[in-house]
Parts: structure tokens; C-alpha cells; sequence
């Protein structure tokens, strides 16, 4: 069956993926993929798929309304996939405006537009809003986040998209418009913006520059290879209940420490440096405000209702990762150059 989706931040890090993903897998549906282009917005992340006949880029901005409300009538469409957000914590720390602007008023300016198109009708509708665990706040040493844990957002991003969680709801309990919401742990592949640890310390051991651990370095995170979440955002669009929320996740947790230490094993091998060399590079540094110390997520509700599960392991998943970064050293260097080195001198001097 033909459908129109539009896929929102299509041209970040996840949103690449999703965007490749439906682009391939379903030739009879129109994908478009509306993105502003902020500095995590990167059209080369999505260049093999750029000229295919069931895909259109469109650049905008969804804190802009009339712009979304003229789109919308335009193309009327059956499908919504939310991605586009700011999403890097120490940023939100920085300029929480600026993430109130985008992922609040932006996520109800999609749903605005989104129900006065659909004008009642929403037979065959669906907004899929993209969320994250962070919502759900941080957890003590035991303890899984499932779909039923109460919202507590720590951080300034966290808390903008809990908001913008709420609003999907609401707009769900309001108007009776279709949606699902999922909840995802930490993501790492390619593609992923320098500005997070696994691509910055990729780069800064390819570079012999220091890794700036925060504070202890004891913080846990569960990592998922971004394939697999794009292939749990393919399932839980075309077979997710209505109204529901997913929690998707590696059951793979890794305090950062270990994960660093992983991380430069795997590059001394694959750079040929002597056991250790990358290691050295390790620097402790001012902790992050307000850091949250572990998030875990329990996907068993996808896992048995859907039938998801990731499909590599988190070794396999890095070393792929890795060997991205290597073979894609140009792209690292654009997205490197310019604005990013503002961005470093600030963070971390
Ligand atoms: P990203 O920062 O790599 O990409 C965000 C994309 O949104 C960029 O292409 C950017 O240009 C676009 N964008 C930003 N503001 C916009 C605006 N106002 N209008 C239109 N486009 C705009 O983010 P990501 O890591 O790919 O995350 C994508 C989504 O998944 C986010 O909603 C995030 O909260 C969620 N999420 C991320 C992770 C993770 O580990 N990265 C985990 C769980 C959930
Ligand atoms: O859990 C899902 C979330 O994961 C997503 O919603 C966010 O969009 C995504 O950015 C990510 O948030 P984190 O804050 O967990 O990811 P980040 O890569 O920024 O940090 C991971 C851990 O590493 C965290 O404990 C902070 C630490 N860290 C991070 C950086 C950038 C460091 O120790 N040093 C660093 O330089």
C-alpha cells in the first residue's frame, strides 16, 4: 500500500538511518524528509539515497508554523515520524531555550499541523513521536526503566522532551489523534555528531588528542547500534498499538570507563598501536551538571509483543562503528572544521 511519511530530522544521526531505511525498504511509499540543517544536519549522511524516486528532501524549520501548516496542506500527509530535536545534553545545559523552542513548541507545531490537515479524519493516520529514556530521569545501581516508570527528568533536555511527550499524549487523549511513542537508550553507529563520546573520542584517539572522562567516569549508559533502532522504528510504525509507548534498548550497559577502555583496545588494534597507547589519552575532567548517573532500559515489552531484538552485540556494533569512522575521515574533518572548533574550545578548555 502507497503512503505518504514524512520523517522529520532526516538528516542527523538517527534520522539518517530511519530516513535509508524506508527509503529502501518500502519503494511504493513517498518519503519526505524535512530538516533544517542545523550544525547536526548533514545531507551527506543520507547522499546514497538523495536521487532515489520515492524520496524528497524538503529544508525547513519545525519551530515554524506557517511553513508546516502550508506543507502539510500540500502534501496531506498519512505519516508522521518525529526525530528532529536538539539532542545533546551539554548543550541543553548551555541554552535550555533553545531546546524549549525546538523540541516543545517544534513538537506542537507538528501536531498542530498535523490534526487541522487531517481535519477529524484520522483513518489510516499516525503521528510517531521519537523519544528518549532520558525522560524517565537516572536510576540507582539496580532497576530497569520499563514504559510504566513515572517521568523524571533531570537535565534541560531531558525535560524538554518529557514536555514534548506530553504534548503527543495529550493532543492523543484530546483530538483521538493515532499516535505511539517510543523511548530509546543511548544510540552510537555512523553518522553520529563528534559532539557525543563515542564519535568524539574516536576521533580525538585517531587524533592523539586527550579524552575528557566527566567526573569518575562510573556513570552507566545502555548503548544500542542505531541499525537496530531504525529497524524497531520500522516495526513499531507499521505494527505498534495505537496510544502505546516502546522502550527500546540493548539490555547492554556499560559504564563509560569500561566502555573507554573497550573503545581505545579496539582502535590500538586497529590503528596498529602498541596494548594501552590510546588509553594513556584518558583525562579526567569537571563533571557534567546535574550528570545522570545510570539509565537502563527493559525492551521486554517490544521484545514479546513485536518480536524485536538488536541484532549485534555491542563489540561488533563498536568495531563497526569504528571502522566507519576510519574509512570516512573526510566526513569527520567537514563536520570538524568551522563552527565545531568554537563549540570544543568552550566545552572543554
Ligand atoms: P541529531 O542531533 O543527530 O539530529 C537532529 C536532526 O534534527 C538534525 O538533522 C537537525 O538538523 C534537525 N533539527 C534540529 N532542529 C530542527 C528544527 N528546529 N527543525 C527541523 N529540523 C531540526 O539527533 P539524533 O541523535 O539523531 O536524535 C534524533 C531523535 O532521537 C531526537 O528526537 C532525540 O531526542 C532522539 N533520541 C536520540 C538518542 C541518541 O542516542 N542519539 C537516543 C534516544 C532518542
Ligand atoms: O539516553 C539517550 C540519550 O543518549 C539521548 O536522548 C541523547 O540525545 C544522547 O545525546 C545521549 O545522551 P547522553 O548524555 O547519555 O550521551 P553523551 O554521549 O553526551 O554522554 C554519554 C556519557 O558519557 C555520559 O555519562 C556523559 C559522558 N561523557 C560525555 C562526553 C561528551 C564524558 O564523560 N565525556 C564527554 O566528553
Amino acid at each position: 500500500m502507497s503512503k505518504k511519511v514524512l520523517i522529520t530530522g532526516g538528516a542527523g544521526f538517527i534520522g539518517s538511518h530511519v530516513v535509508r531505511l524506508f527509503v529502501k525498504k518500502y519503494p511504493t511509499y513517498r518519503i519526505f524528509n524535512l530538516d533544517a540543517l542545523t550544525y547536526a544536519g548533514n545531507l551527506e549522511n543520507i547522499k546514497d539515497i538523495a536521487d532515489a524516486p520515492n524520496y524528497t528532501f524538503v529544508k525547513g524549520n519545525i519551530k515554524d508554523i506557517n511553513f508546516l501548516n502550508a506543507l502539510f496542506q500540500e502534501h496531506q500527509f498519512d505519516g508522521v515520524i518525529h526525530l528532529a530535536a536538539e539532542s545533546h545534553v551539554d548543550r541543553s545545559i548551555k541554552d535550555p531555550n533553545a531546546f524549549i523552542e525546538t523540541n516543545v513548541i517544534g513538537t506542537s507545531n507538528l501536531l498542530n499541523a498535523f490534526r487541522d490537515t487531517c481535519n477529524g479524519n484520522f483513518e489510516n493516520k499516525l503521528f510517531y513521536h521519537v523519544s528518549t529514556d532520558e525522560v524517565y530521569g537516572s536510576l540507582g545501581k539496580t532497576g530497569l526503566f520499563t514504559e510504566t516508570t513515572a517521568y523524571d527528568p533531570q537535565s534541560p533536555y531531558a525535560a524538554s522532551k518529557a514536555a514534548s511527550d506530553h504534548m503527543v499524549r495529550a493532543f492523543g487523549n484530546t483530538y483521538d489523534m493515532p499516535f505511539v511513542i517510543s523511548n530509546c537508550s543511548n544510540n552510537y553507529g555512523a553518522n553520529h555528531f563528534p559532539e557525543k563520546l563515542i564519535p568524539l573520542f574516536i576521533n580525538n584517539i585517531k587524533n592523539n588528542k586527550s579524552l575528557p572522562v566527566y567526573g569518575d567516569g562510573q556513570y552507566t549508559r545502555d548503548w544500542l547500534f542505531v541499525e537496530d533502532h531504525a529497524q524497531a522504528i520500522d516495526l513499531i510504525f507499521h505494527e505498534g498499538k495505537k496510544g502505546d509507548t516502546y522502550n527500546i534498548g540493548g539490555f547492554n550497559e556499560w559504564t563509560n570507563l569500561d566502555l573507554i577502555h573497550l573503545l581505545c583496545a579496539q582502535m590500538d588494534e586497529k590503528l596498529g598501536r602498541s596494548k594501552g597507547t590510546s588509553a594513556e589519552l584518558i583525562t579526567y575532567v569537571k563533571d557534567r551538571a546535574g550528570h545522570d548517573r545510570r539509565y537502563a532500559i527493559d525492551a521486554s515489552k517490544l521484545n514479546k509483543e513485536l518480536g524485536w531484538k538488536p541484532s549485534v552485540t555491542f563489540e561488533e556494533g563498536l568495531a563497526k562503528t569504528i571502522d566507519w569512522y576510519l574509512a570516512n575521515q573526510e566526513w569527520l574533518q567537514n563536520v570538524t572544521s568551522g563552527a565545531y572548533k568554537e563549540y570544543y574550545e568552550k566545552m572543554y578548555n
